[in-house]
């Protein structure tokens, strides 16, 4: 893989799993979910860099209810495609949470493992509550004893990328859902 290939991203793809249309009905219906649950309450959503930046973007001017923005970088991934177990926090966000009700944003809960260690630490900071929102749900790879409590779409164990979710920090600008060629990664 080389950046001559970004000419033409979708010849790297395997298949499209959701199209723009898809994600759009996908937002919605979580948007309403979320003003439904949230209503009245004095909510902070904190997305996850990089890989939820664009799917909060559009999740947030969905949702008619008031709320505060912030984003934590973290990096449990290497350029490879597997977890590496570790995570170190990049970007924080401040530390007292005291009347918020906190809703995090992922791009994908693959093992668990980065959305149950940033859940427990934002746990530990006051707020009302915190609940976890994610665009994709690879349900099949669970390790981690985590569940998002508002899922986009649920799905198989392979890897995706576009609409922030990225390989080697490429393909987050597809406007859809795709399945990536395991050419691209292979041996890398
Ligand atoms: P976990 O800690 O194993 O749940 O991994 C979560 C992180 O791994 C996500 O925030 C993504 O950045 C990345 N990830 C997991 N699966 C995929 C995938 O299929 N495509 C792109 N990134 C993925
Ligand atoms: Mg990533």
């Amino acid at each position: 893989m080389g950046y001559i290939n970004m000419v033409d991203m979708r010849k790297d793809m395997e298949c499209i799993l959701f199209s723009e249309e898809d994600i759009q009905n996908i937002v919605n219906r979580v948007a309403a979910e979320i003003d439904r649950d949230y209503e009245g309450k004095k909510l902070l959503v904190v997305g996850v860099l990089k890989g939820s930046f664009i799917f909060m973007a559009d999740l947030v001017r969905q949702m008619k209810n008031k709320c505060e923005l912030e984003f934590m970088a973290v990096s449990s991934y290497g350029a490879g495609t597997t977890s590496s177990g570790q995570l170190a926090v990049k970007k924080d966000i401040s530390t007292d949470l005291t009347g918020y009700d906190v809703l995090l944003i992922e791009d994908i809960l693959d093992s668990g493992f980065t959305v149950s260690k940033v859940k427990e630490m934002l746990q530990q900071r006051n707020a009302n509550s915190v609940k976890v929102c994610v665009f994709l749900d690879k349900k099949e790879r669970r390790t981690v004893d985590i569940e998002g409590d508002y899922v986009g779409a649920v799905v198989p164990d392979a890897f995706v990328v576009g609409y922030g979710l990225d390989y080697a920090q490429l393909y987050r600008n597809l406007p859809y859902v795709g399945v990536l060629k395991k050419e691209i990664y292979e041996g890398k």
